[in-house]
Order: C-alpha cells, then sequence, then structure tokens
C-alpha cells in the first residue's frame, strides 16, 4: 500500500476486519441457494452485520466524526466536517443470487469534500483506493482510466435501481435508445462501487447511471479522479442532495458520452 494518511489506514482495517464474516457468509448463500426459505432474510442481516462492524471501527477511531450509512443511517449528524460514506454490500442482488460482484465501499469527506476511498472486493481480493492528490491504487500498483479515444470502440457499464418507479421505465427508454445510437458493448454488473472502480483501472471505459445514493458513489469518485478520469454529475436535485446521476469515463471520450446520454432528441 503506497498511501498513508490515517483515514486510509482506518478504512481499510474496517474493510479487512468487516471482510472476514461477509466471506464466511457468502459461502453460506449457496445453500440457502436451493433452501426452501431462500437467501432473503440472511442477506439482509450479513448486511446489517457488515455495516455495524464497519461503524465499531471507525468510530473507535473518531468517535466524533459523522458517519452516512446505508443501513442504519445518519450518526453524529451535527459533524459535517468529518463524515464517513458507507455501504456495506455494494451489489446487493448478486451477492443474493450467490454472484461474487460486490464490494463494500467507503469514503471520507472533509467539509463536504471527498479526501479519499477504498472499494474492496473481498472475493477477488481486489482493494481500490485513492487519496486526494496521491494518485489511485488497485493493491499495490498504480491504476489509471483507459486510453481508448473514440466512443465507438468504447466498452460501457450502467446499472438501474431496484425499486420500482416511474424512472425505472426512464432507465430502460433511455437504455434502448442509447444501444440503439451506437453499436458498442454495454453492460450491467450490478455494483455501482464496482462499476466505478473498474473504470478508474481501465477495465471499462466509461459509465452511466441515474438514481444512486451518495453511499454507492463516495469512494468511487475519488479513485475515479485519482485515475485520471471524469465524472460529471447531471439533472442534479437541490431537494434530494444524496441521490446521483453519474457519469463518468477517461477523458478522451467523455464529451462524446455525455452528448450520447443527455441529448435530449436521441431516437
Ligand atoms: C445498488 C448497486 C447497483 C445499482 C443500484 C444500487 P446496493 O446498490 O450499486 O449497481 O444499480 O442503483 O442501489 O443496493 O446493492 O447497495
Ligand atoms: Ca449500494
Ligand atoms: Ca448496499
Amino acid at each position: 500500500m503506497r498511501l498513508n494518511s490515517p483515514q486510509i489506514n482506518i478504512i481499510t482495517k474496517a474493510c479487512m476486519k468487516a471482510s472476514r464474516l461477509l466471506i464466511r457468509d457468502f459461502g453460506e448463500i449457496e445453500n440457502l441457494q436451493v433452501s426452501s426459505k431462500g437467501p432473503g432474510d440472511f442477506v439482509s442481516s450479513a448486511d446489517k452485520r457488515t455495516e455495524k462492524i464497519i461503524i465499531e471501527e471507525l468510530q473507535k477511531a473518531h468517535p466524533d466524526y459523522g458517519i452516512i450509512t446505508e443501513e442504519s443511517g445518519v450518526h453524529n449528524e451535527s459533524n459535517k466536517d468529518n463524515r464517513w460514506i458507507v455501504d456495506p454490500i455494494d451489489g446487493t442482488s448478486n451477492f443474493l443470487n450467490g454472484l461474487p460482484q460486490f464490494a463494500i465501499s467507503i469514503g471520507y469527506e472533509e467539509k463536504e469534500e471527498i479526501k479519499c476511498g477504498v472499494i474492496f472486493d473481498p472475493i477477488k481480493n481486489e482493494m481500490f483506493y485513492a487519496e486526494k492528490g496521491n494518485g489511485a491504487y488497485l493493491n499495490n500498483s498504480r491504476i489509471r482510466v483507459s486510453n481508448k479515444k473514440k466512443l465507438k470502440d468504447a466498452m460501457i457499464v450502467t446499472g438501474g435501481p431496484r425499486s420500482s418507479s416511474q424512472i425505472k421505465e426512464k432507465i430502460f427508454n433511455e437504455f434502448v435508445k442509447v444501444s440503439k445510437n451506437i453499436d458498442i458493448p454495454i453492460r450491467k454488473f450490478g455494483s455501482a462501487a464496482l462499476d466505478l472502480a473498474y473504470v478508474a483501472s481501465g477495465r471499462f471505459d466509461g459509465c452511466w447511471q441515474r438514481e444512486l445514493n451518495y453511499w454507492d458513489i463516495a469512494a468511487g469518485v475519488i479513485i475515479l479522479k485519482e485515475a485520471g478520469g471524469f465524472v460529471k454529475f447531471f439533472e442534479e436535485d437541490d431537494k434530494a442532495p444524496l441521490k446521483k446521476n453519474i457519469l463518468a469515463s477517461n477523458s478522451n471520450i467523455h464529451d462524446e458520452l455525455k452528448d450520447l446520454i443527455l441529448k435530449k432528441n436521441i431516437e
């Protein structure tokens, strides 16, 4: 590990601790898939247990810091200067189905600016991390976004919220329009945090997704930027500051991807 801000060390320690149980829980899923009860309840308690371990570790280091979490909400709400942003399992549907594509995602924010972040895939033992101004890493190696020059040569990743709502239809229509307008592979891998980490490490060239939550992307955004990527938040809603529509890619294809997704009249 090349970075050593105290916050990165605290986050990685919390990830390692929480992941031990998470790996064991993932092993259980296979058995539960074929049981009559199914893995639903087990997964939601694995999610909560993972978050509890992470919070305990973070609070041990800094009892006064604020924490925004997916499962248990906001802790120490009055501290907005130092905040951890936690998603204990990003990619829950994958986890639930025994698919090894999920991660713990933790970002750290100072005065509402993300300073560092870690995305840890415990099954593949891949830790993506970055600190502002110090580059981005995967395990011990520096990572960079891809160097593809044209969108027509790119591979893009996207996703969609699990809840049923009007936005689902909008996302579906958008996906169809984008697919009609450009003949490139578009993937859905089911973990927005890993999608961003994969763009940061050049595995994908770009991604876009609507209706994400801040904890899905807080760590991913700093990792992507430090890897040389561009991030754009679009159609922001002041009334829902934790909801995010995001478009991210290497710098070469950013404008092309932005035009493709945001052009209102694509048919
Ligand atoms: C979800 C994943 C998924 C994205 C959804 C998110 P969760 O997070 O990031 O890729 O499409 O919008 O809610 O529920 O697995 O933590
Ligand atoms: Ca998530
Ligand atoms: Ca989650």
